[in-house]
Parts: C-alpha cells; structure tokens; sequence
C-alpha cells in the first residue's frame, strides 16, 4: 500500500489517473512483513487520537495506519472478511490472555453474568437500535438461521426472497421447505447490465407485486440489504416501509455487508430482524455478528395471530425463562468468546468516534472512483454495479473478458492479479435472469477505509497491463 494520496476528496480527474498509470503501479511497496503484535502493542484504543484530526485527508491518512494488513498486497476482499484495527487487536489480546489467566471470573473484565450487557449497549446506539433489540450473534449466517428456523411456519406458508441471496439465507430457507412445506418465491430482480437503467423503484415493484400474487400466504420476506453477487444495494427502507408493513409481513434483512460500511438505523428503515456481520466491514473479530430484533419481536404477534408461539429460540439455553426478555433468550446459548465480542464492540466504537456517516461517504467516494476508472479503462466491459447513488455500494463487479461465462479465464485473471500484481480481490457466479442455464461470472472489488485513491488507481491499472497481457 501507498500513503501518497493523490487527491483528499476521494474524486479524481482523469488526468490524475493517467499521469498516475504511466508506469504500472504495483502493490508491493515494502519487502519486510509488518509485525502486527509488536506495532499493537504500542497502541491501546489507538483509535481516540483519530478524533484531534485536521483534515479528510490527514484523518483518512492516520485510519489507514490503524490497520496491519501485510503491505506486499492491497487486500481488497473485505466482502468476504476483514481486518481488526490494531488497538482492537491489541485489547483482544490482553482480553484473551486475561480469560486463559483467570477463565473463572475473568478479572471481572466483561462486568457480571451474561458478560455481554456493556458490550450491547456500547453497539447498539451506533445502528438506531435499543439495547434490548441487540444480540451478539457469531455471524450473519447464525443470525438468519436463528430467525428462519426460529419462526413458526405452516404448510403452505410462502416466503419471499430474491434470486441473488447468499447460503446464508438459501440454507435454511431450504430447511423450511423441507420440513414443513413452506414454499420459497425467489423473485427476479432487476440486475444492472450496463444496457438499461435500473432504479429503486424497480425493486419496490417486484416486490409489490409479488405480494399483490401471493397475498396473505406470504409469512416473510427476506432479502439482502446488498447483494454479495453484483454490489447492488437495494431499497431496504422502502421496501419494508411500503410493501411489507402495510401488509403486515414481517421483514428478515441479510445485512452482511452493510454492517460498518452503511450508517444504518434500524429502528428508521423499519424491519423486523437485521442479521449482519461483525467480521467483514466492521472489522471486528471472526466468528462475530450483530442480529437485530426489533422490540422483542412484538409485532409478530400481531402480524401472526393465528400463531400461538411465532418464534421458537431454537439455539437458546434460556428459551424457557420467558421473564429474562427475548434479547437475553436469544443471546444466551452457553459460554461465549467474551474477547471476540469485546473486539467487534470496540471496533463499533471506533466506527462511531470516526462517525458511521463519514465512513459511509468515503467507502461509496472511493467505489464511485473504482466504477469510473474501470468503466473508462475497459469501454467494453460487463459491470454489473450500478454507479448512481440510491442503489451503489462499496462493492465492484465486472468481468473485462468479452465472454462473462468463462470462469476458468476470469480465474485464471484473479489469480494472476494477486500472486503477479498483488491486488486481492475475488469472483462470483449468479444468474442475470432467474431462467438462465449458465451462470455469469465478475470480479468483485471491495473499497474500505484503509484504502485511498492510489490503491484504486494501482488496481485498475495492474487489471488494464493483465488484460492486455492475457488478450
Ligand atoms: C450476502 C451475504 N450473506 C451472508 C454471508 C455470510 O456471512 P458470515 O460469514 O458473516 O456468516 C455472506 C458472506 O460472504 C454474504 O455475502
């Protein structure tokens, strides 16, 4: 990585891109690997000098030395997982050695039983949520497997999702239609191609009118916040706000990769339950994630009336002590990594003292210049994420080959990038139109804080010489 930013607003010219591209910007800028243990140990809650800032530029610049991401590459897969700031990590390792040294109370670190409370409610305030309504979950896939297999669903019941959903959501979706007969709609959505504006009213309306075929049968609808497939975000506030309330269904949001790069409020866009990650964007410790509920899922009740139990607490060790709240209920399913948990809420404070709205406007900053440098430098290339605000997230799909169906030669591109130019980035499959036989292929690019300008610049110029050479 680089720290000479060419420009602090996160817009270039494109002058600046050419005189920047002459000569092929490589990743590697450094030989020797960065000791992350030893630079952490400097730097307990390092995050706090990061308020004193002067500027964007100066603030973005100090962020990205908070991370200890090996220097030889430009890690750019965040979408999959991300990377603890190096004060977090180095809380997580005292947090860790004081758990190994005294598993009995822990040095009374994490306060009293259940150990999690302070940690909630350091997270909750930053996504527009109660502390009752935050539970601590190990990821996003734990979250929507907690809430599908958790509702109390009938044969014949239906099920709204979309055809760009991850396992996550596939996974237990399928489950239930197994065992009770549920039947699964996975709506088309619209999928930028490059050929024909898309907008949110598109998704509002396939939607609609799916509810409008189904009626009352429909018990969910459940859909991703931004889709891991294409990048595209969709309407979440307005699809729960006018389809799904005023039809009384409730409303299931994988939000894995909104969680640390969205400045989200919960409680504003109105769903029912919100399963997101805390390893990816938030960049807290693996095996963690954030499962909003919202108000002890009372309104389930009262959508649901005919359901005497609508949500069973199928992993719970506490699902019989109705009096402890659904937070606790949820929360509770034996002894829990404290220390990881403590990272992701730290990590959230960090979010918060920098303002999630400030990391929202940067993350989308550095996608917009990603989207436009490559659809300047590959005219004739298939992206597939939008670049027009209401539906653009800090993911970046397209494949540069003039056949989107060859996987092998889109492979053979993300292995080269990395182990040739050092860009990390990754590929995924899905289907443009839910009836296609074969499956389209991209390369996903994700942007984050501790990226600037010249690691854009850098990839898109490493992906333009591989091009040429692989033509
Ligand atoms: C849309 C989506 N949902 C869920 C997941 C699973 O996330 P986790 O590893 O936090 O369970 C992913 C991970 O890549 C994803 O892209």
């Amino acid at each position: 990585m680089n720290d000479n930013e060419p420009n602090s607003s996160a817009t270039i010219n494109r002058r600046d891109f050419l005189k920047n591209t002459t000569g092929l910007a490589l990743a590697s800028v450094g030989s020797v690997m960065f000791s992350g243990a030893a630079q952490a140990q400097e730097s307990s809650q390092s995050w706090h000098h990061l308020q004193n800032t002067k500027n964007d530029r100066e603030l973005w610049k100090k962020v990205r030395h908070e991370f200890i991401l090996d220097k030889k590459s430009v890690y750019m897969n965040i979408g999959t997982t991300g990377s603890m700031p190096k004060g977090v990590l180095h809380e997580y390792n005292i947090n860790n050695k004081i758990v190994a040294a005294s598993p009995w109370d822990m040095q009374e670190k994490f306060a009293n039983w259940p150990y999690l409370s302070e940690m909630v409610n350091t997270i909750a305030p930053g996504f527009g949520a109660d502390n009752h309504e935050i539970v601590l979950s190990r990821n996003t896939t734990d979250g929507m497997c907690t809430i599908i297999n958790g509702l109390h669903f009938q044969e014949g019941d239906v099920i709204l999702t979309t055809h760009h959903e991850h396992v996550a959501a596939n996974s237990p979706l399928n489950v239930v239609t197994k065992r009770y007969g549920v039947e699964v709609v996975y709506l088309e959505i619209p999928v930028y191609t490059g050929n024909e504006p898309i907008s949110e009213q598109d998704f509002v309306d396939v939607f609609a009118e799916a509810v409008a075929d189904y009626g009352d049968r429909i018990r969910l609808i459940t859909f991703s916040h931004i889709t891991y497939k294409t990048g595209t975000a969709l309407p979440a506030k307005r699809i729960c706000q006018e389809v799904a309330i005023p039809n009384k269904i409730p409303t299931l949001i994988d939000g894995a990769h909104t969680i640390g790069m969205f400045n989200l409020d919960f409680h504003d866009i109105g769903c029912d339950f919100y399963a997101g990650s805390g390893h990816k964007w938030q960049c807290g410790a693996g095996a963690t994630g954030i499962l909003y509920v919202r108000d002890n899922a009372k309104r389930l009740h009262e959508y649901w009336p005919d359901r005497e139990n609508p949500l069973w607490f199928i992993n719970s060790s506490l699902a019989q002590v109705p009096d402890l709240g659904t937070q606790l209920q949820l929360q509770y399913i034996g002894n829990d990594n404290y220390p990881a948990k403590q990272a992701l809420a730290d990590a959230c404070q960090m979010w918060d003292l920098l303002g999630r709205d400030i990391i929202e406007t940067r993350v989308l900053a550095l996608s917009r210049l990603c989207k436009e440098l490559l659809e300047e430098s590959f005219p004739s290339a298939h992206i597939y994420s939008p670049n027009i605000p209401e539906l653009a997230s800090g993911l970046t799909t397209f494949n540069p080959f003039f056949d989107p169906q060859d996987l092998d030669l889109l492979t053979i591109f993300r292995d080269r990038l990395r182990e040739e130019y050092g860009y990390i980035i990754r590929t995924t499959d899905f289907k443009v139109k839910v009836t296609d036989l074969v499956d389209t292929h991209a390369l996903r690019i994700s942007t984050h804080l501790f990226h600037n300008e010249q690691d854009i610049i850098g990839l898109v110029a490493a992906m333009q010489h591989l091009h040429q050479v692989m033509l």
